[in-house]
């Protein structure tokens, strides 16, 4: 294929202040990995930011540059870190009661955590029945709003930063539709001076951070920025977004299992999930409301992987269940266990086991970095709206009006890697016959 125009990206200057609203343990996880990683004491495994290459034209040029030599990226030793918690601890008091990292891990950074002080949130109890905590902004909607684009200005002002990015990791929200609200900016900008309470606080901090130009990535699965408000406002103002769910555990092997099974044409009767979970945010999903909305996005895969529509006899009638169990016992230490029905030749029944004993934020954490990393990138890049290409970090892409979502998490890795060839000016790679490529 004839390579693209290159688009001109202007260069990562300066520092990346990257804001997290939810500073809990996927949160605390992120920024211990990074601190840790720029002192060379571990390393970012996980993150195609940090560890990952792109072929760059035919297989047998064997150019495989890192990506982050290939395309201008900020550097970990230029990223300042802040954000929004009900709870006021710092990043090292997280630390140490998320129990996700060992206690030598956190010691030998301590003082940058401790340093590292969430603000005031903007918080709802109609939202999030299960926690509650004391570091909270008060007046109305509309006041707090105008509070969280104080503290993006003075964040950004006093550290000094060139670009901001926000990535959304607090708790899951109930769930919840778009309603007449959220059709346009200007009727979200009435509901905020009227407290709407269909406005969750999750779109308070996507509208703070878009009217400001900072780019918004929702790593959970609420509603946020998936409403026409924040399409036409993230348009208006160029600013990029992406949604919604960090494709982690379960529905991470689930987008790496089901393409597999497809592509050999085997059946899929039946797909049983469950999980433990102890963290905080097993505590908040074991609200029927906020389970909601990750079922939601957690059912949504394995439908536009398979294609029952275009497979009937393999696929139409799939039972897809998943459930989540709150077991204070595992902490962060999440266990998922997949009983998968298939069925092959002549239709013969045959069974597949997958228990996977992860850790929640140690899969999560390196998708904040990746995610902040690209999207403020693609604001480089003069891209605006959502991102489609980085649907590869999410359970539940948002796509464009119009536009099919594709959970596969292969035809994701070559979306996302053509992206960054074309904005290269190279030709995107297709897998087709190596010499016609050249
Ligand atoms: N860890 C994973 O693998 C994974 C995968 C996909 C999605 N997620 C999502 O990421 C989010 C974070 O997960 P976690 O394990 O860090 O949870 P957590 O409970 O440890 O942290 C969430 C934090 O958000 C805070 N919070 C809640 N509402 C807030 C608000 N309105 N403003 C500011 N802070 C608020 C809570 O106080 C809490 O400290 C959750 O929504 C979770 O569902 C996690």
């Amino acid at each position: 294929m004839s390579p693209a125009k290159k688009i001109n990206v202007k260069p990562a200057d300066g520092k990346l202040g990257i804001l997290l609203p939810g500073m809990g343990a996927v949160a605390s996880t992120f920024i211990a990995g990074v601190l840790s990683s720029r002192k060379g004491l571990t390393r970012p495994f996980g993150s195609l930011t940090q560890m990952g290459t792109i072929r760059i034209g035919a297989r047998s040029e064997e150019r495989f540059p890192l990506i982050n030599e290939y395309v201008p990226l900020a550097q970990l030793k230029d990223i300042e870190f802040g954000g929004w918690d009900i709870f006021p601890d710092n990043m090292f008091e997280v630390c140490t009661k998320a129990e996700v990292l060992e206690t030598k891990h956190i010691e030998a950074i301590k003082e940058e955590l401790s340093s590292i002080k969430p603000m005031p949130a903007v918080f709802s109890p109609k939202y999030i029945k299960n926690i509650t905590g004391p570091n909270q902004k008060t007046g109305t909607l509309w006041e707090k709003a105008q509070a969280l684009r104080a503290d993006i200005q003075n964040f950004k002002k006093t550290k000094n930063c060139a670009r901001l990015v926000t990535v959304w990791c607090g708790s899951t929200e109930a769930y919840c539709k778009p309603s007449n609200v959220h059709a346009t900016i200007e009727a979200f900008e009435a509901g905020l001076k009227a407290d709407s309470e269909e406005i969750a606080p999750s779109q308070i901090y996507a509208y703070a951070s878009i009217m400001e130009g900072v780019p918004f990535c929702n790593g959970a699965p609420n509603l946020t920025l998936d409403i026409p408000a924040f399409l036409q406002l993230a348009k208006e103002k160029g600013v990029a977004i992406s949604g919604r769910d960090f494709k982690t555990g379960q529905t991470l092997m689930k987008t790496i299992l089901a393409p597999g099974l497809k592509s050999r044409m085997l059946g899929v009767a039946g797909w049983y999930s469950t999980n433990i979970l102890g963290n905080r945010d097993g505590a908040v999903l074991d609200d029927p409301a906020n389970f909601k909305t990750k079922e939601e996005s957690k059912l949504g895969v394995l439908d536009t992987i398979f294609q029952p529509k275009v497979y009937p006899e393999l696929y139409a009638n799939l039972y897809h269940k998943v459930t989540i169990n709150y077991y204070p016992p595992r902490g962060d230490a999440k266990e998922g266990w997949d009983n998968i029905d298939i069925f092959g030749w002549m239709g013969y029944p045959m069974q597949i086991k997958v228990n996977f004993l992860c850790r929640d934020s140690i899969l999560a954490a390196p998708l904040v970095l990746d995610l902040a990393l690209f999207s403020d990138l693609s604001q480089r890049a003069g891209f605006s709206g959502i991102q489609e290409w980085l649907s590869f970090y999410y359970k539940a892409p948002s796509v464009n009006e119009g536009n099919v979502v594709e959970h596969d998490i292969f035809i994701q890795s070559m979306k996302l890697k053509n992206t960054l060839r074309t904005m290269m000016g190279d030709a995107p790679v297709t897998h087709t016959d190596d010499a016609v490529e050249a």
